[in-house]
């Protein structure tokens, strides 16, 4: 039976369309003391905005190709490979991150809504994440569609 103890996550979930609106994003949801997680960075653009708010980042991405050049071109940021999907491996980079950026192919379309949800929960879950900003129409969309019940 439904019981409260099934809605303990707490971690905002923000929906945006396009790059430049997941990029716009940073300057109201990242401070200089949060510990980001930034999955898929391709080479980096958006980690380097990032970077210049919060030091504390760890950009990643599934390509190593990616990682590799990301790293020559801003040796500031720590750049690691990382699969979203192994949760273990972000686990082992021992950062209690309480905010993360996704911006992963595959994940934006509207049939993919479900997959985003369950992904970003599981992270919620295992890290004490505040907010996780998603570049995803689909995500932006279901959102604008909702509206908690207060009675
Ligand atoms: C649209 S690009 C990201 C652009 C980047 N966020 C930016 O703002 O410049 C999508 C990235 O997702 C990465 N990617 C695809 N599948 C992934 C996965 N399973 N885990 C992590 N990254 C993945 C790709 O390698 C690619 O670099």
């Amino acid at each position: 039976m439904a019981n409260e103890n099934q809605y303990k996550l707490k971690s905002l979930l923000v929906g945006t369309r396009g790059v430049a609106e997941y990029r716009a994003s940073i300057e109201k949801y990242i401070f200089k003391n949060d510990k980001v997680l930034e999955i898929g960075c391709e080479w980096g653009t958006t980690s380097e905005l990032i970077y210049k708010k919060c030091p504390k980042l760890i950009a990643t991405d599934i390509s190593l190709k990616c990682i590799e050049r990301a790293r020559k071109m801003r040796p500031t940021i720590r750049f690691e490979v990382l699969d979203v999907f192994d949760i273990r491996k972000a686990l082992s980079f021992k950062q209690e991150f309480n905010k993360m950026y996704i911006d992963v192919s595959g994940l934006s379309g509207y049939r993919s809504l479900l997959d985003v949800i369950a992904l970003t929960d599981m992270y919620a879950s295992v890290f004490p994440m505040e907010a996780i900003v998603v570049k995803s129409g689909a995500v932006k969309n279901f959102a604008k569609r909702c509206v908690a019940w207060e009675g």
